[in-house]
């Protein structure tokens, strides 16, 4: 890759969702890119087309849905859409990883976290043997789970939501992956938890050179968190700009009132 190239760009991106009587255009020429290691925000309110957006770019579709993608999806310039499924499975995780909405239906309750994570690492590294459990401690410990070797053995349902989320964070970066796909990563917490949980995003960002892809419905959490941001309406992005111009001089009338709805934009200074 050359330098400037982006590591993502998307192009004229469309998705069609095939239901049992129609097909919904759900994502409508979606074109933006991402930088290596630049942090990018998707805001928009519900049903516009953020998830099926970002599920694209992992080529995954929600359980029992059918979506057809049409357009360009370049990583580091190979067009995802055009790879086989094995080669995108590859993909998936290794340079591409993706936090979801939901820490508990992300995590399976039945495996003790360690298990979880030993899992991911023995399918997408050459670690084996004890070197797997080491890192996945390593992982916990950099996700800030404390007492991380102990916790390792324990099951889901003995971390609080906040610890949850962290987990999935970890199996997100266990593989090192270029870019992180974070849908709504704190909408299922409170204030409190959410802005520790996007301080470790940040940080683990920062540390690993990873580009970030943040969505959230909330203009709150983008401020102070990314560089440039998408706004997304009716399945198409209807304003691009740095953040702070954004921020403080909306153009569309739709980002205007998204920025209405927000009661008090927690700043970089207020998060970090
Ligand atoms: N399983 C589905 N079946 C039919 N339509 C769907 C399905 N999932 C998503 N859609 C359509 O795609 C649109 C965008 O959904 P989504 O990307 O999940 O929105 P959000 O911005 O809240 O993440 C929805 O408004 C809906 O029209
Ligand atoms: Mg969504």
């Amino acid at each position: 890759m050359s330098a400037g190239t982006p590591l993502l760009s998307v192009r004229d991106l469309t998705a069609r969702i095939a239901t049992h009587h129609e097909i919904v255009e759900a994502v409508r020429g979606v074109s933006f890119d991402v930088a290596p290691g630049e942090a990018v925000g998707f805001v928009g309110e519900s049903g516009c087309g953020k998830s099926v957006t970002a599920r694209a770019i992992m080529r995954l579709a929600a359980e029992g849905t059918d979506v057809r993608l049409d357009g360009k999806i370049l990583f580091k310039g190979r067009d995802l859409l055009t790879l086989s499924d094995r080669e995108m499975g590859k993909m998936r995780g290794r340079q591409i990883a993706m936090v979801f909405q939901d820490p508990m239906t992300s995590l399976n309750p039945v495996m003790t976290v360690g298990a979880q994570i030993d899992d991911v690492l023995r399918r997408h590294t050459d670690l084996y043997g004890r070197a797997v459990r080491a890192r996945s401690i390593e992982l916990l410990d950099a996700v800030g789970v404390p007492d991380p070797a102990r916790r390792a053995d324990d099951h889901p349902h003995q971390f609080s939501g906040g610890q949850r989320q962290r987990i999935l964070i970890a199996i997100a970066i266990a593989c090192d992956p270029d870019l992180l796909i974070a849908d709504e990563p704190t909408t299922a917490l409170d204030v409190t938890v959410q802005a520790q949980i996007l301080r470790l995003l940040m940080r683990l960002r920062e540390e690993r050179g990873m580009s970030l892809l943040l969505i959230t419905h909330d203009f709150g959490v983008v401020a102070g968190m990314v560089e440039k941001v998408n706004v997304m309406y009716r399945g198409e992005i209807v304003e691009t700009g740095d953040v702070d111009t954004l921020l403080s001089k909306p153009q569309h009338e739709y980002t205007k009132s998204l920025l209405a709805a927000v009661p008090r934009i927690r700043v970089a200074g207020a998060i970090s």
